[in-house]
């Protein structure tokens, strides 16, 4: 049963799906959950503990000795591990390399859909990942699909100065078995790559009303 509303965005990386999320949730009152993040705590506290993110055994025996504590800030989730936030660490070179390997892992997901699924207990939500039309959250009508060209989304990430190797994540977390990054049922292709920040808020919001979302007021 579904408790209450739940806006599905899913992409590769630097689509721009935490920027529109972010930004949806501002303007239409939701709470934002980056699932991204969620996986990224899981492969910090892995590396940190010196274990290797392909022994898939050592990491679900990581993770079922890791205590996970979800919550929201500001309409925002957080995530502390063992009552640490990592805070910029889940962005580090080493998570960026690592994560893909670690959220293959068919424990880890089962583990953090459930916790995901959980953020709907508290209110509307606006959630972005890779799985989240497609297993978080395949009853939502409400289902966006982010892309941008493979060049504009490794542009974005140096522009910030992030080192990450976008296209090696996309082809790990597209081609895994468990919860592949697809097209979900139902959901509607954004492609942001001629898109600035401000006309994708607006496509996504009339995305998002064809669908059915009935905005508040103010939106
Ligand atoms: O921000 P960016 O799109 O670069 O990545 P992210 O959303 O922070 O996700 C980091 C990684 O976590 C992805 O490359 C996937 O391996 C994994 N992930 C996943 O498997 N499922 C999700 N729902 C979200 C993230
Ligand atoms: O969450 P995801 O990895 O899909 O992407 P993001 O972190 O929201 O966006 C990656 C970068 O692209 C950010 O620096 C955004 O400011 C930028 N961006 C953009 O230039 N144009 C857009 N239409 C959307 C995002």
């Amino acid at each position: 049963m579904i408790l209450h509303r739940a806006i599905a965005i899913d992409g590769p990386a630097a689509s721009g799906k935490s920027t529109l999320s972010r930004l949806l949730s501002q303007r239409l009152n939701l709470i934002m959950v980056n699932s991204g993040a969620m996986y990224r705590a899981v492969t910090w506290k892995v590396l940190q503990r010196g274990i290797d993110p392909n022994d898939r055994e050592a990491v679900v025996q990581a993770l079922r000795e890791m205590e996970l504590e979800c919550g929201v800030a500001d309409l925002v989730s957080t995530i502390k591990v063992d009552g640490i936030d990592p805070g910029d660490e889940l962005r580090s070179e080493s998570v960026n390399s690592h994560v893909s390997a670690v959220s293959a892992v068919p424990e880890v997901r089962e583990c953090l859909v459930s916790l995901q699924r959980d953020y709907l207990k508290l209110g509307d939500v606006v959630m972005e990942g890779r799985d989240i039309g497609s297993v978080v959250f395949p009853e939502t009508p409400f289902k966006i699909y982010m892309d941008a060209d493979p060049s504009v989304r490794e542009a974005r990430r140096e522009v910030v100065g992030e080192v990450d190797s976008v296209a090696a994540r996309d082809r790990a977390d597209s081609g895994r078995a468990t919860a592949p990054l697809k097209i979900a049922e139902g959901a509607c292709v954004l492609d942001t790559s001629g898109h600035t920040i401000e006309s994708g808020v607006e496509a996504a919001i009339e995305i998002l009303r064809g669908q059915g979302f009935v905005m508040p007021a103010s939106a």
